[in-house]
């Protein structure tokens, strides 16, 4: 009877072939795909860095750490990966778009679905705390044609840095967020209180790793926006205040030459103008 081939065994130089090889007789869906891709990625990176166990130890304590700091209210999962650049990367892979068209940035954990939806002209702001910022914009497609009845969702935090949801005592619910339609000539426009920058929250392992490293968790000023329209692709974008000396050191690198808006004086407060250029639908299909 013939002997089976005993298997080569693990060694520092064929791991990660060892790996996909048993991964081949697995049925090939997604997950096992960019695993055996993660794989290969981290073979190598402990090939190169060489970590001892104690090190090894220490980066899996790390990752419980992260595991126990997330629950349905904190998602510090999706903070590593902001801060690692890799939801801004997947973005940058999955929106590209037309040349002029709004590029689309990471929603980042403070968006809240189900706010309330506003006529023009209407205040966001429901404390009035904070110096006053009437927003003003304009839906168009790529020909420069206005967008009437797109869908405007934005939300932001307020003159001190906070969202509504990180203050649920001390804000209003809902305060700073709201659903608004642009009008036949696809404009829109709506009153609310300057946004301060802020720090992305550090009171976890993630910020308290980079905070550590002295790594800066700065975020500019800035209003975030989701864009829709029937035909049209799903804009989700933000716009950064030009006045802001953040600007360059984005922690979570969405900031685009494109979303930077001069905020200007206007009468007892400040006034931003915004146009959001959206592509149509690839499939062309009218959704
Ligand atoms: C935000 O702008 O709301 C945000 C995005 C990613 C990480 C932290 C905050
Ligand atoms: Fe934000």
């Amino acid at each position: 009877m013939r002997q089976a081939k005993p298997a080569p065994s693990f060694s520092e130089s064929n791991s990660a072939d060892i790996f996909a090889e048993r991964l081949a007789g697995v049925e090939q869906k997604p997950l096992p795909q960019i695993l055996a891709a993660a794989v290969q990625h981290l073979h190598a990176l402990i090939r190169d860095f060489r970590p001892t166990p104690e090190e090894w130890k220490r980066v899996i304590a790390f990752l419980t750490e992260v595991g126990h700091a997330s629950d349905e209210r904190r998602q510090e999962w999706v903070l590593l990966s902001d801060l690692l650049g890799a939801s801004a990367l997947v973005e940058e892979i999955n929106s590209r778009r037309p040349r002029g068209a709004t590029p689309n940035t990471v929603r980042g954990p403070f968006y809240r679905a189900d706010a309330p939806h506003y006529p023009l002209g209407a205040s966001i702001s429901l404390d009035g705390v904070g110096e006053r910022l009437l927003v003003s914009g304009r839906a168009r497609d790529l020909d420069g044609q206005p967008i009437a009845g797109a869908v405007i969702e934005t939300w932001q935090a307020n003159a001190q840095g906070f969202y509504e949801n990180q203050q649920p005592d001390m804000q209003p619910e809902f305060n700073l967020r709201g659903i608004f339609k642009t009008g036949q000539d696809g404009a829109f426009h709506y009153s609310t209180v300057r946004p301060s920058g802020y720090g992305v929250p550090d009171d976890g392992p993630v910020g308290m790793l980079f905070k550590q490293a002295g790594y800066s968790l700065r975020r500019p000023a800035h209003l975030h926006f989701m864009v829709s329209a029937p035909g049209f692709e799903p804009i989700t974008t933000h716009i950064f205040d030009a006045s802001d000396p953040h600007l360059a050191g984005d922690a979570i690198f969405g900031v685009k030459q494109e979303l930077v808006v001069d905020f200007e004086e206007a009468g007892d407060g400040w006034k931003a103008d915004v146009t959001f250029v959206m592509a149509r639908s690839r499939n062309g299909v009218r959704t």
